[in-house]
C-alpha cells in the first residue's frame, strides 16, 4: 500500500485539530517494554492511532498504540507509545507513515528505542547500546514506489542516518549519569520469529551488534525527509545460540521494565541537551 502526499497531509490535519495550537518539535518512538516512558509527558494530550485517518493500530505486545503530545524536560515533543512493525502484516510504508505525519506536524528530531537481542558475547543482557549504524540489506526499502519529493529526494544519502552531533550528545548525557552506554550497529531482521543461531552468527559476522524487528525502517523514512535521529537499543537478552534458555517475549518486557529508571534518566539528559 502506498499513499499519496494528501493523505499525510490528512492524517496531520487530524491529529493538529486535536493539539490547540500545540507543535512539536521532538519525535520519539518507544519500543517493547519501553513505552512507559510516555506516561513522564507533562500536560499530556493522547491521540490513539484508530482515531487518526489512514493510520494503522499497533498490535504488538508492549505497544499501546497511542501519541502523546505534551513536554518532557522543557521540549515539545510527540511520543509514540508503540509502533507499526512489518511482521505484523504492514507494508514498510504503512509502518513508516507515522513518521512522515510527525514531519508534517513539524518534528525535526526523532528518537527511536527498541529493544533487541545482543550479538556481542563481551556485552551482557540489559546493557544500553547507542545505534551508531544499521544494516537492513534483506528487506526492501519504506521509500520504495514512487518517490514524494515533498518528503525528499529519489536516492537519499545514508551515511549519517544516526546523527553524529545528537550521538555525541548522548555519549555526554551517559557519562554524566555514569550509565555505562554500549556503541553499536543494529541489525535488522524482520520476524516475527526469533533468529536462529546461524543468522545471528552471520548478521555478527556482517557487523551487527543487536538483532531486532524495529527500527530501520522509520530511521530511513525520517532521514529521507530530514529529521535528526538518535536512537538506543535495550539489548533485552542474548540473541539466539548465545543463551541457555529460548527466547520470549516476556523475558523482553521484563528486561524492559528493569532497565525503565536508566533509561528514561538517559533520555531526559539527552532532551536537555539536544
Ligand atoms: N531478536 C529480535 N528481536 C528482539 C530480540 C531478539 O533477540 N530481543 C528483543 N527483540
Amino acid at each position: 500500500m502506498e499513499f499519496t502526499f494528501e493523505q499525510y497531509q490528512e492524517s496531520a490535519q487530524a491529529i493538529r485539530a486535536r493539539l490547540g495550537g500545540f507543535a512539536p518539535k521532538v519525535a520519539m518512538i518507544l519500543g517493547s517494554g519501553l513505552g512507559e516512558f510516555g506516561d513522564q509527558v507533562e500536560d499530556p494530550i493522547a491521540v490513539p492511532y484508530g482515531d487518526i485517518p489512514h493510520f494503522r493500530p499497533s498490535t504488538a505486545p508492549g505497544h499501546r498504540g497511542q501519541f502523546v503530545f505534551g513536554a518532557l524536560e522543557g521540549r515539545d515533543v510527540a511520543v509514540m507509545q508503540g509502533r507499526m512493525h512489518h511482521y505484523e502484516g504492514y507494508s514498510y510504508q504503512e509502518v513508516t507513515y507515522a513518521v512522515r505525519v510527525l514531519r508534517l506536524l513539524g518534528c525535526e528530531t526523532l528518537i527511536v528505542t527498541n529493544a533487541a537481542g545482543c550479538t556481542r558475547t563481551d556485552w551482557s543482557a540489559g546493557d544500553l547500546m547507542l545505534i551508531t549504524d544499521h544494516i537492513k540489506l534483506f528487506s526492501e526499502s519504506p521509500l520504495r514506489g514512487e518517490n514524494l519529493p515533498q518528503f525528499g529526494p529519489r536516492f537519499p544519502d545514508a551515511s549519517h542516518l544516526y546523527t553524529p552531533r545528537l550521538q555525541e550528545v548522548a555519549r555526554q548525557a551517559a557519562a554524566e549519569l555514569s550509565i555505562p552506554l554500549r556503541e553499536g550497529v543494529y541489525f535488522y531482521c524482520y520476524g516475527p520469529q526469533y533468529e536462529t543461531p546461524a543468522e545471528v552468527r552471520a548478521a555478527k559476522i556482517l557487523g551487527g551488534d543487536a538483532v531486532g524487528m524495529s527500527t530501520a525502517p522509520e530511521v530511513v523514512a525520517a532521514g529521507h525527509c530530514g529529521m535528526e535521529v538518535l536512537g538506543f537499543t535495550l539489548l533485552s537478552n542474548m540473541a539466539a545460540g548465545l543463551q541457555e534458555h529460548p527466547l520470549s517475549e516476556q523475558e523482553v518486557l521484563d528486561a524492559g521494565a528493569a532497565a525503565r529508571e536508566k533509561f528514561s534518566a538517559l533520555v531526559r539528559a539527552c532532551l536537555r541537551k539536544l
